[in-house]
């Protein structure tokens, strides 16, 4: 196989109370990726869309990760050609960035014979986040190369475990601003209270239970960050309005998707979800 055409969906990092280590993945939007196998060690981007993306290798997200797979492999004779046709927004919160990384790995998977194992793949993906954010982070990534709602227990080393989830109707609202990660990071406090921790390490373990069990009472019950969302949330206009709308329309709950702007609200009919787009615009 010598070129291969993929699609790379959305993520919603974080799932309001777990930072860094909860993740679900997005049927649309999605980005479209073409990939093909080169003869010489090199790696030629060109974009089919309008976000002005860097295309040299080294400051492009997808770039990098291609370059640490010819690195991994240590094969001279060894290049990827790539037209990304991105639909998620730079800076949106839905998981741009890990879209292209996963993308890139994935795609230079298939077309190496599917060489690298799914951590593997998710290790080369986090290059990417490391350029985007300076840090490299798993919980964008992860759904993406695996779909559904993945927990990240720790990523040194690598432990990510898929988890089983109802029917959830998601609905993200994107303001029209753009929030950096790496920003979005820079202000967040070192140092978190116990009472906190207690609270939010309780939600945690509510949301993935709700998960588990199919309790849609707990996972709403759940849905609540007393850590992150209070520091983020004042970047975010009008965000408090939004989350509490959505909760009169039905939603279950939600917060910030990512490190924002965009806010994300869970619910378990698709008539709420209607209902809450409405209250959102
Ligand atoms: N967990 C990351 C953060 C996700 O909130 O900074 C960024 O998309």
């Amino acid at each position: 196989m010598e070129q291969v055409r993929i699609k790379s969906p959305g993520t919603v990092a974080n799932l309001v109370c777990g930072f860094d280590i909860l993740g679900l993945a997005l049927n649309d939007p999605f980005d479209i990726m073409e990939v093909k196998l080169l003869n010489e060690p090199k790696v030629v981007i060109s974009n089919r869309d309008d976000f002005n993306l860097p295309t040299d290798p080294e400051k492009n997200v997808a770039g990098v990760v291609f370059l640490a797979a010819m690195e991994k492999l240590n094969n001279s004779e060894i290049g990827f050609e790539v037209i990304m046709e991105k639909h998620i927004k730079p800076g949106s919160g839905i998981g741009s960035s890990a879209a292209s990384a996963a993308g890139a790995a994935v795609a230079a998977n298939h077309l190496l014979g599917n060489i690298f194992s799914k951590d593997e793949l998710v290790q080369l993906a986090m290059n990417g986040e490391k350029l985007a954010s300076g840090v490299k982070h798993a919980d964008n990534i992860a759904p993406c190369i695996l779909g559904g709602l993945s927990l990240i227990r720790s990523i040194h080393p690598l432990d990510i475990i898929s988890i089983p989830a109802p029917d959830l109707h998601v609905t993200v609202v994107h303001p029209q601003i753009e929030v950096r990660t790496s920003d979005a990071r820079q202000i967040l406090k070192q140092q978190v209270l116990l009472k906190d921790a207690i609270r939010q390490w309780g939600n945690i373990a509510g949301l993935v239970t709700g998960f588990m069990k199919n309790d849609y009472d707990l996972i709403g019950r759940s849905l609540e960050d007393v850590i992150i969302e209070p520091v983020r949330s004042i970047l975010i206009p009008g965000f408090d309005e939004v989350k509490r709308n959505c909760k009169e329309a039905g939603a279950l709950g939600g917060g910030i998707s990512g490190s924002g702007p965009s806010i994300v609200m869970l619910r378990k009919e698709e008539k709420t979800a209607r209902v809450e787009k409405k209250v959102m615009n």
